[in-house]
């Protein structure tokens, strides 16, 4: 019956707003007013195929989901209403940007590339710098920081979703009273968030048919059997080859298993990324959270500043472009006989050539032609045309004259 009403109530400010409209002496700007489907879309059925752990405690609610999904694209949240959530996390790109740097509230520019925004329920730190472990608190940072959507002032935020109609019976719905405090906002935008999954990758296709034919041990180590030879050839020069999987490792093929990593994009950082010291005591710098890859053909511009356009470039990169910063991340040094070595990927650089007076040496990787293109096609064997899609992640808003 909630359901009921709440198409009701909408129903209602679109009539309301198609009046004002019609006065001419209006100066308002245009009126977006959410339009949500008679019944509340499924958001907490988990979606886990056997591949997937279970998502923990982050049990989620249709109407409290469906709330964050009208919050999370409203653009009344932001200062000037002109900026939403989903203005930089674009569902068509993944649910990150297609810019290096998004434009916020005041058409300032954000410091760093916009994040994929998929599994985040998986995930063990937010943001670039990870400075941000709970998703419930996190969520509510963007709201508050002037460059993105400048509302600092929870109590103008609470005043703000208060005065706006469409809410009432939104909050109702999902809490029992229309009371709006800013820990239901951030607990409905965390919920929506949370259940922005992707499972349905041809990557994951592939993994869940090697469980069902009950492959043991490591199935990422043996060709799948959806995939083409190049992908396969791909993904075995990504988890076997070369050191990628090291780091973007588990289902979101991320750094939930790692910690944050300098893969020695320049020899002095502009953006120093995590701040603290790391596990030797040394005062981190160029240290950035290992992105997930799902999505990440949609995804460019790619690393925390947008510098690469082509998953091409950042192969290049990897291949022969890592610089010596003197805290590159192990993974991606040349180390010597005896330590944890690359054996298993094959001798990249010649052992005569190490060096022994303690300078960094970046891991040249000597990638042929046909192993770049074949970590293309394997990266692209990542995207989630499901979620890409799915109308229950996406933008609600109707622009009503
Ligand atoms: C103006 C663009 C912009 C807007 C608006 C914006 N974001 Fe972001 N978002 C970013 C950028 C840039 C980052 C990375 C920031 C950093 O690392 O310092 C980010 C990071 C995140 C992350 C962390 C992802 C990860 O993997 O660590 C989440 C979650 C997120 N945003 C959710 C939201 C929500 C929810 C809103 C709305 C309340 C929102 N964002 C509004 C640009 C934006
Ligand atoms: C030492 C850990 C490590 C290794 C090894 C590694 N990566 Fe990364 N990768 C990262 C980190 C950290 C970032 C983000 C760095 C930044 O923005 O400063 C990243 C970024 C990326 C991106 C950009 C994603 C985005 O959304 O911006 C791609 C694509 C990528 N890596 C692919 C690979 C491939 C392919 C390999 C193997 C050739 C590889 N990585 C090896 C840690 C690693």
């Amino acid at each position: 019956m909630k359901k009921q009403f709440v198409s009701a109530i909408i129903f209602g400010v679109t009539v309301v707003s198609g009046f004002v409209a019609c006065t001419p002496e209006d100066v308002q700007p245009r009126r977006r007013v959410p339009v949500l489907p008679a019944e509340v879309y499924d958001y907490a059925t988990p979606v886990t195929p056997t591949f997937f752990e279970p998502f923990g405690d982050s049990a989620i609610n249709n109407h409290v989901a469906t709330l964050g999904r009208v919050l999370f694209y409203d653009q009344q949240l932001s200062a000037n209403n002109r900026v939403s959530c989903g203005s930089c996390h674009r569902q068509q790109f993944g649910f990150a940007d297609n810019k290096g740097f998004s434009p916020g509230f005041e058409n300032g520019l954000t410091g760093r590339n916009t994040q994929t925004i998929v599994n985040t329920g998986t995930q063990v730190g937010f943001f670039w710098d990870l400075r941000e472990e709970i998703l419930d608190h996190m969520v509510l940072q963007p709201i508050a920081n002037h460059v993105e959507m400048g509302l600092d002032d929870t109590l103008l935020m609470e005043n703000r979703v208060s005065s706006i109609e469409y809410y009432q019976p939104l909050f109702e719905n999902a809490f029992g009273t229309n009371e709006v405090t800013t820990h239901k906002i951030g607990l409905a935008l965390a919920q929506f968030v949370k259940s922005i999954i992707s499972v349905s990758t041809k990557y994951d296709e592939g993994a869940t048919a090697m469980f069902n034919q009950g492959v043991t041990g490591n199935i990422n180590h043996r060709p799948f059997p959806n995939f083409t030879d190049q992908e396969n050839f791909g993904k075995h020069v990504f988890f076997l080859k070369f050191p990628c999987s090291q780091c973007h490792g588990g289902v979101n093929l991320d750094g939930s298993l790692s910690a944050p990593k300098n893969i020695g994009l320049d020899v002095d950082y502009s953006d120093d990324g995590m701040p603290g010291t790391d596990f030797l005591g040394r005062v981190r710098d160029g240290f950035f959270k290992t992105p997930s890859l799902r999505n990440v053909q949609f995804t460019a511009p790619y690393m925390h500043d947008g510098r690469f356009q082509t998953l091409e470039e950042v192969i290049e990169f990897y291949d022969a472009g890592i610089q010596p910063h003197p805290l590159l991340s192990e993974e991606l040094r040349w180390r010597e006989q005896g330590g944890l070595t690359f054996e298993h990927l094959g001798p990249v650089i010649p052992f005569d050539q190490v060096p022994t007076d303690g300078r960094v040496l970046p891991v040249k990787m000597f990638m042929t032609g046909e192993e770049k293109a074949a970590l293309v096609a394997f990266l692209k064997t990542l995207t989630d045309y499901q979620t890409l899609t799915d109308p229950k992640f996406s933008d609600p808003f109707q622009v009503v004259e």
